[in-house]
């Protein structure tokens, strides 16, 4: 596996998840970009949104993901998150049915129950994605599709950059931060069971140009990839 300190360039004081999203939680939502995530859900052609009846969201959040599904027509939705004050944003922001603290690899939601998991922009922050493909497995009912919205390896790598915020006080600050090959994704999806159907990746185009002028010598480079899985029935 990758260490993520033979590419660090800011050298930043890091932090573990629940300390750094709990530091982050009031700024987060200014600072994380749809151009990341929400871009890539909107172009993926599975699944069929309005067909899925129940959705696990795994790294829930503030629920971004989660009132994307809603405003996509699924009826509903449990969110699962380590950090109490993004769940409390969660809770605030209402799209999920129920939201449990928990961690994504031993979630404590019920099996075979889901016909969607999904999980947007928490990989970087696990060391391994094979407990996390195993439980998405547990979690999903057969034909079942799991949806994994990831930070590009080639990103992180090319830019040193780890996932981190800028604390009250003016800090940059890293949050533990992974570094996932997309063939790691593969291995570990293959190896817990899923098939894959779709994937995308997300470039630094001028939607990202446009709010980050500063990456124009990212331009043209991945920075975030999308993998649709389905469990055979
Ligand atoms: C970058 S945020 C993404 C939140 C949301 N999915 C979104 O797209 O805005 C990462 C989230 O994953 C959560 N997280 C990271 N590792 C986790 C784990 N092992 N179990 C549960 N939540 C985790 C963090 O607490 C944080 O809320």
């Amino acid at each position: 596996m990758l260490d993520f300190t033979d590419f660090d360039t800011r050298n930043y004081r890091t932090v573990d998840v629940a300390t750094g999203y709990g530091q982050w939680v009031d700024t987060y939502e200014d600072t994380v970009q749809d151009a990341m995530d929400i871009a890539l859900l909107d172009e993926l052609t599975a699944p069929a949104w309005r067909s899925v009846r129940r959705a696990a969201d795994l790294g829930c959040g503030t629920g971004r993901t989660g009132a994307w599904l809603r405003r996509h027509g699924v009826p509903g939705i449990d969110g699962v998150d380590l950090t109490p004050g993004m769940l409390e944003r969660a809770r605030e922001r209402g799209a999920h049915d129920h939201l449990v603290e928990g961690d994504v690899r031993t979630s404590g939601l019920p099996g075979g129950s889901y016909d969607l998991v999904i999980s947007s922009l928490i990989d970087e922050h696990l060391p391994d994605l094979r407990p996390y493909y195993d439980e998405a497995w547990r979690l999903a009912a057969p034909e079942a599709l799991c949806v994994v919205v990831a930070f590009h390896p080639h990103f992180i790598m090319t830019s040193g950059m780890p996932t981190h915020f800028t604390s009250a006080s003016g800090e940059p600050v890293a949050i533990a931060t992974h570094v996932h090959l997309l063939s790691d994704h593969i291995a570990a999806g293959l190896g817990a069971g899923w098939r894959l159907a779709e994937m995308r990746e997300g470039l630094v185009d001028e939607r990202w140009l446009a709010v980050k002028p500063k990456w124009e010598r990212f331009r043209n480079h991945p920075v975030s990839a999308a993998l649709v899985w389905r469990k055979d029935g």
